[in-house]
């Protein structure tokens, strides 16, 4: 790993490939999850999209000692297609996790990014957070979370030069479609939420991902440039698990 990651805020693995992310995110995150249900009776999973975490996920489908009668599934983000669309998160997470392992499906609670209205939908997402999350001053605390950062700096759907990063009085929010980027409209948590996750898990396999990196481990730097930069004021733990 180059000493220049060495500043990337919290706790950073390196791994050889993707599939050594995989492994090592499926074995803390059932760890975390333990840990959770020990400490409070219940524990929160948040999961990200995208490509890296898909093996992480059947890996933690597999894995035993998880008591997922206690366990809550939520979303850190989803698009805005149907959740049986190819780039649907709650599909990934579907074929990956939740026709996996028994989870019970009244604790699984999707985001609904085929929502006509997406503004109402991530205030119904909110509330869906403050139902089933306890809050610290006024944001609801995710136990355990998977994130990604994109080859553009973004992580969850907080994107590079969008004023959503610095949004701090909601916790969900609508994410206009990017056509200039080929990019459909989002729903996400906000940065607040992402800060007071207990436990992250930040999952980045390929070279793409080391310039982004480097400018979240840099002193200097804007969250408008680079929107995983606010993991820099996270409240939890974060830990980095890299094949970079
Ligand atoms: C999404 C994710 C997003 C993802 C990054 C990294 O919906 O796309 O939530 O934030 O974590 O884009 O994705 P990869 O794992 O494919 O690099």
């Amino acid at each position: 790993m180059s000493t220049a990651l060495s500043g990337l805020p919290g706790h950073v693995i390196t791994a050889p490939d993707s599939a050594a992310v995989a492994a090592q995110a499926a074995k803390l995150l059932g760890q975390a999850l333990r840990d959770a249900i020990a400490a409070r009776g219940t524990a929160s999973l948040a999961l990200s999209g995208g490509n890296t975490p898909r093996p992480a996920y059947e890996l933690l489908a597999a894995q035993e000692g998880i008591d997922w009668t206690k366990v809550t599934i939520l979303w850190i983000d989803e698009r805005a297609v149907a959740p049986t669309h190819a780039r649907s998160n709650y599909r990934l997470a579907k074929e990956s996790l939740l026709d996996r392992a028994p989870i019970p499906p009244a604790q699984v609670h999707r985001m609904l990014g085929d929502a006509s209205d997406l503004e109402q939908a991530a205030r119904d997402y909110a509330a869906v957070l403050q139902q089933h999350l306890v809050s610290a001053n006024g944001v609801p605390v995710i136990d355990v979370a998977v994130l990604g950062i994109g080859d553009d700096g973004h992580t969850a759907s907080l994107f590079p030069g969008e004023a959503s990063v610095r949004v701090r009085d909601r916790t969900v929010l609508a994410i206009a479609a990017a056509p200039e980027h080929d990019r459909e409209a989002r729903l996400t948590v906000s940065a607040p939420v992402l800060q007071t996750i207990r436990t992250a898990l930040v999952l980045a396999a390929g070279k793409a991902k080391h310039a982004p990196l480097l400018r979240v481990a840099a002193e200097a730097g804007t969250l408008e440039e680079t929107p995983s930069r606010v993991l820099r004021d996270a409240k939890g733990s974060v830990t980095w698990i890299l094949a970079v």
